[in-house]
Parts: C-alpha cells; structure tokens; sequence
C-alpha cells in the first residue's frame, strides 16, 4: 500500500451495559423490537470495554474484519446490516467516494471473552459507533444497534451501550420499530457513588443462549405473560428512583427483576437454568447483609449465565467486599490478583456479621472480582497510538 493517505482510519472504545430491568422476548424477531422496555447501567471502560478500528482505502479489496486477534468473516447478515445502515445515513456527501471503498474493522475487549460477560452488546456499539464515526454519521444512532442485530446472532441490548450513565431502551409501539430505541435517563454524573462488583463465577457451563432463550420463554411461559403487563410501572419506579438516588428502592427494584426474569425461565418449557449454586449463594449472602444493614445496601442481577452483578454504594464497598471475600475466598494464591479494578481500602471483615450470616465458605467457586462503576458512553480516541491498525493501514495483531 503506497504511504501518502490512501487509507482514513477511525478508533472507538464502547462500554458494557448491565440491566437492571431486563429485555426478555421480542415482539418482532426480524427488527429485533421488544416485548417491554429495560434500563441498563453503563459500566466504567477503564475496566470493562469494547475497542474498534474501522478504516476505508482504496487499496483494500474487499471487507474485512478482525476480533480479538482472529479473522472472521465479514458475510454476515448481521455486520452486512450494520454496514448497510450507517452508509444509509450518511450525511456528509463528501464522503461519497470512501463509501465505495472497501472496510477493514479491527475490534478487541479489554476483558477476557471467557468472563462470560455481556461482550457482545459493548463489540456491536462499539461497531456501530466507529461506523458513524468513520461516515460522518449524525442523529439518532441506537436504533442501528438494534436493527444490525436482525440476523438473531447479535444482541439487542447493544443499544443501550450507546449512551452513559443510566439508559434506557424503550420498547415503542411502531410496526416499523422506528419509535424503539435508547434515551439516556441521567448521566454517569448524577450518581457518582454508585458503585458495582461483577463476581466472575468459575464454572462457566453453556446453557441456551439469550437470542434462543427469549424466544422459547415467549412461546411457552404463561407467567411471561403476566410479566409484560407490569413492566410499565416498573421501568416508571425505576426512572425514578435513579432521579431520587434513591438506593433502596433501586436495589429492590433490580433484585426482584432478576428473579423474575429467572422465574420466566424457569416457566419456559423446557426450562432454562442460568443461574449455578454459587450464584443462588451469592443471593443469600446479599439478603443477608441487607438483613445486617436493616436497609437495602447492595443489590444483584444476573443475567443469561451465572456471574452475579452487585450494585451498591462507594462506602459500602470495603464492608460487603470483605464479606463477599470471607464466603468465596479464592482457591489459592496463584499470584493472580483476585479483586481487579478500582481500588478499594481494604477491611478486615466483621466477625459479629460472619456470625450472624449462616452460609458455609466456598473456596474457588468464584474466580475473579471485577469492581467498577458508572462510566461514559463511546469515546473517539485520537492518539495514533490507540489505533489498532499500523500507520500503512494493516491490522496490528
Ligand atoms: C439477559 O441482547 O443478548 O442480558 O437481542 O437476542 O441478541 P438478542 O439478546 P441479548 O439479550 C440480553 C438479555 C439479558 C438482559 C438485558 O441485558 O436486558
């Protein structure tokens, strides 16, 4: 490739979102458009992040893609979707010649796939958003995250990795889906002592994946059903305790959300288990301290696998993490660190609440601690060294 500006380069990092009112079921498989609306937090990047490279040339000869080091194909319906929206809504017309021209996409997570986190929704806005980046895009953008996805291997909550803070992504009434989309409900700002600890559970099993799971629970679960007639007036409680910083009700709120929507798997038929043992333990130990506090201090959800995610407030962390390290101590000292993230002052735990908790020690069951909190939307980073391409245009892998 000759040096002198034959390729245009873009990079983006995008966030990882965890629900705390979750999308479960779709009304339209195709466009991708929910059952009931749901709410996320956007989590921090310095701990948990997408990061993409998209770049046009004229030397390139055909599309392609790169993820986590490895070549994937770029004949998908679902990245053939994504190209195919954010060229529509170009808006700049001088970019009409690099339309033509071939993409090369480079993307990688700062975080180990085998977490079994929700990588998937951070990779596709981040996607989406190098994309518009790159073209110029401008408006409302979610709804391409959402409709990229129409191919059933994508994730739908990908749109609500488009914004910061807390986000919600409202299901809209339109055949068309056009009214189906993200809205920021309060910047990472509002509520900056919220804090969350994701436990990496170390048995990983595969069970149904969320795009199979939903469909299956809405074909077969009567008590989904009930579920989506109450979903208004918890999206409406949940709205405003984030207004009010009001942690208790939030917590609850979230809590009682993941169990239902465990119990809509379990109503599936055949049911679908995500949640192991030491996730069940891990919701015992977070009553339980809560029981101490008198007061909803830390809350969990879980999502399609079994890692439990806590909510809680900055200067509950020492305590419940002492107590968190206390019931699932790691296996042994491998010289890996087991909490990673922001720093925490470290406390001995309370013996007088070790006793008042009757649950046994678990050793190994949980493999690593991720702390973190409420971070921004995408970001463009302009430091050529961030770029995940050389400077004549080839993937650096
Ligand atoms: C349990 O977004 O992965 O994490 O749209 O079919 O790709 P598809 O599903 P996906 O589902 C996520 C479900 C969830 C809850 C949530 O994040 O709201």
């Amino acid at each position: 490739m000759s040096a002198e500006n034959t390729f245009r380069c873009v990079t983006c990092t995008a966030p990882v979102n965890i629900a705390v009112i979750k999308y479960w079921g779709k009304r339209d498989e195709k466009l991708i458009l929910p059952t009931n609306s749901s709410l996320s937090v956007t989590l921090g990047q310095d701990e948990l992040r997408a990061k993409t490279s998209v770049a046009v040339s004229k030397d390139y000869t055909q599309d392609r893609m790169w993820l986590n080091g490895k070549e994937q194909s770029v004949n998908t319906p679902r990245i053939q979707n994504v190209l195919k929206e954010t060229r529509k809504r170009l808006s700049d017309s001088q970019n009409e010649t690099e339309l033509l021209q071939n993409v090369h996409i480079v993307s990688e997570n700062n975080f180990p796939t085998a977490a079994g986190l929700a990588s998937s929704a951070a990779g596709y806005a981040c996607l989406v958003y190098s994309l518009s980046q790159l073209y110029g895009v401008k408006g409302e953008i979610s709804d391409i995250a959402r409709l990229l996805l129409s191919c059933r291997q994508g994730s739908g909550s990908a749109c609500r990795s488009i914004y910061g803070g807390f986000v919600a992504w409202n299901m809209g009434e339109l055949e068309d889906g056009s009214d189906s989309y993200a809205v920021q409900v309060a910047p990472e700002a509002h509520w900056p002592e919220m804090r969350t600890l994701i436990l990496v559970v170390n048995d990983q099993k595969k069970d149904v994946g969320s795009t199979e799971g939903m469909q299956t629970t809405i074909e077969t679960s009567d008590l989904m059903k009930h579920r989506v007639t109450i979903m208004d007036r918890r999206m409406e409680a949940m709205t405003e305790a984030i207004k009010k910083r009001d942690f208790p009700t939030f917590g609850k709120l979230t809590m009682q959300d993941s169990n239902q929507l465990h119990a809509v798997c379990l109503d599936t038929y055949p049911p679908i288990f995500y949640m192991t043992d030491v996730s069940r333990q891990v919701i015992r130990l977070v009553h339980a301290i809560n029981d101490i506090y008198e007061e909803v201090k830390v809350a969990y959800t879980f999502d399609a696998g079994p890692n439990a995610c806590l909510y809680l407030l900055e200067e509950d962390v020492p305590r419940v993490l002492s107590l968190v390290q206390h019931f699932f101590p790691p296996s042994q000292d491998k010289g890996e660190k087991f909490v990673t993230g922001l720093s925490v002052p470290e406390v001995p735990v309370c013996s007088k609440d070790v006793s008042k908790i009757s649950l046994q020690q678990n050793p190994g069951a949980i493999k690593y601690i991720i702390h973190t909190k409420v971070g921004p939307g995408p970001q463009v980073l302009t430091d050529p060294d961030e770029s995940l391409f050389t400077a004549d245009g080839k993937p650096k892998l």
